[in-house]
């Protein structure tokens, strides 16, 4: 009966771990083991109350990519970076902001990418955010 039992437990884990590893999944969404480090719109941890004013905002247009924060910048409370990573890690580019800046940057991409996005923007207070697009 144990031995049964042992056996039904065993298959239910495996086809758990295969279903979870045969569904393509955003980075960080779904990883606890990232949560509270990377936030996210729909993972934002701690900073649940916050998530509106710090998830990056990607817009596409053609080759260029607009990241914008919606946060104010003041003094002791700002954005200080995005960055732009392709899928493989490729960097592309980043931005350092200034209290006098809007948190707003913009991209190139390279000559007809496909593929995913990630922008990521880091607030003095409310730490590190990501947003992955796919192009
Ligand atoms: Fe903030």
């Amino acid at each position: 009966m144990n031995d049964r039992r042992n056996f039904l437990k065993s298959t239910a884990a495996a086809a758990s771990i295969m279903a979870l590893n045969s569904v393509p999944r955003a980075f960080a969404e779904n990883l606890p083991m990232y949560t509270n480090i990377i936030h996210t719109k729909s993972n934002p941890g701690i900073w649940a109350q916050k998530a509106h004013l710090h998830v990056p905002e990607v817009t596409v247009l053609q080759d260029k990519i607009n990241v914008v924060t919606k946060h104010p910048m003041s003094d002791g409370h700002f954005i200080v970076r995005h960055t732009l990573v392709l899928e493989d890690g490729t960097y592309i580019g980043s931005a350092t902001f200034s209290l006098a800046d809007k948190p707003e940057s913009s991209y190139e991409l390279p000559d007809k990418y496909k593929g995913k996005v990630y922008a990521t923007g880091f607030c003095n207070l409310h730490d590190f955010w990501l947003t992955e697009t796919m192009i």
